[in-house]
């Protein structure tokens, strides 16, 4: 069955969906030169969850459905980006820096310059980014379920422009919450599991009793139809094929569309300790790969894979925007360096000053703290006892 994602005299973009994944057809005068994009992008579309709701197809919460105007405008992102005009896909707005959890890898961890945005300084910053050409906005924290106005917020998104997503701890999300999620406009739900064992879960991430609600709160999700998936971060200690198993099969039995399996940064809370050998990529790509030949159908998406060298590279501050619980404006979660606040400048102006500067206007490569210049140069000159995220301004 196919799919329109994009159509005009220069460019036809269709999608292919079939028992063997979906694939991607390109025509008019501008296809030969996406060839580069259009076979790493193939190859990637492949191998992920695709599902067919009404008269959309659905590849993964990371991307809006086909068609849909926020897909178009993703497509015409790619081509700007091709001729040398990167803006954001994604902005990830940190809506609270609170949370009832303490993750042993919490990213947030110090995350604390200032005074949380207001809701209409939220609003704002939203218009901002639809404005800049952002085709997702995605909710995020702290825990973002604690705003008493994340309906509202959510229900600022433009859904002629961008689709919009939550990433949970899963603890709060009962049924009536859910439905009211829906109601305002919620597109997507991402939670986050970190262990199929509900003792390890509740031990890494300190709240007794939270994988029993979590799943009750993906259940909730699932039922009052929104696109669900889970997100699991993988890291030395969770990835073996025992665990991976039982994602599968936990995900498989609470009928989520998605299983997106990320990987652990040493950033935050984290910092300094081990992350995944490039062996247990390796064997997570495969494990996804066999799942899908085994079940007939893709249920894990491998997101740290798209952002390979060879795939795409980083998206840090490239396809990236992210902006901290006090407006602090960064490239990306990991990275806990701010390039102004939208209380004082505007979105436009501080992205143009990321794209700027050296550490984001080259090749995207690896993950920033695999880039040498970063960890040399930026992250080791941050003060322990610091705010985050820490100003550009301090360091060049
Ligand atoms: C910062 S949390 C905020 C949303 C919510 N509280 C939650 O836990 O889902 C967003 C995602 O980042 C992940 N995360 C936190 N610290 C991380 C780290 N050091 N490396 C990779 N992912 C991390 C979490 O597991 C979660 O999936
Ligand atoms: S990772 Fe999420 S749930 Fe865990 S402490 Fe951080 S913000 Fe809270």
């Amino acid at each position: 069955m196919e799919f329109v994602a994009y159509d005009s005299v220069l460019l036809k973009l269709v999608l292919d969906y079939t028992d063997a994944g979906v694939g991607i057809k390109t025509r008019g005068p501008l296809s030969p030169f996406l060839g580069k994009l259009k076979n790493r992008f193939d190859a990637y579309t492949k191998g992920i969850p695709a599902e067919i709701r009404g008269d959309k197809l659905y590849l993964s919460t990371a991307f809006p459905p086909v068609p849909s105007k926020p897909f178009k405008r993703l497509v015409l992102s790619q081509m700007k980006r091709a001729l040398g005009f990167h803006s954001p896909d994604n902005l990830t707005i940190m809506v609270t820096g609170d949370c009832q959890c303490n993750c042993e890898h919490c990213l947030v961890y110090k995350m604390n310059r200032g005074d949380e945005l207001s809701k209409n300084e939220i609003f704002d910053v939203i218009d901002q980014a639809l404005e800049l050409g952002v085709s997702q906005i995605t909710f995020e924290g702290g825990e973002p379920t604690l705003r008493k106005d994340l309906p509202e917020l959510i229900e600022h998104v433009d859904e002629s422009k961008a689709t919009s997503m939550a990433v949970t701890n899963g603890q709060y999300l009962t049924e009536d919450y859910v439905q009211e999620l829906k109601e305002f406009g919620l597109d997507y739900i991402n939670v986050s599991i970190d262990s199929p064992y509900p003792g390890v879960h509740d031990k890494f991430r300190g709240v007794p009793g939270l994988f029993e609600d979590a799943t009750e709160g993906i259940k909730n999700s699932v039922d009052a139809g929104i696109l669900t998936g889970v997100l699991y971060i993988a890291r030395p200690g969770n990835c073996d094929r025992e665990a991976l198993e039982r994602m599968v099969n936990y995900c498989g039995e609470l009928g989520v569309f998605e299983l997106m399996i990320d990987k652990i940064v040493p950033s935050g809370r984290w910092a300094g300790k081990d992350v995944l050998s490039e062996a247990q990529e390796e064997e997570i790509i495969r494990f996804q790969k066999e799942i899908a030949e085994k079940k007939g159908k893709n249920l894990i998406t491998n997101f740290f894979q798209l952002r390979r060298p060879d795939f795409f590279g980083c998206f840090a501050g490239r396809r990236w925007c992210y902006i901290s619980p006090s407006g602090e404006v960064m490239p990306c979660m990991h990275v806990p360096i701010s390039f102004g606040n939208v209380k004082e400048e505007k979105l436009s102006k501080i992205w143009g000053k990321i794209r700027k500067h050296p550490l984001f206007n080259k090749k995207p490569n690896k993950c920033a703290h695999e880039d040498p210049e970063y960890k040399e140069n930026y992250l080791k000159n941050i003060p322990d006892n610091t705010h985050l995220p820490y100003p550009i301004k301090e360091q060049d």
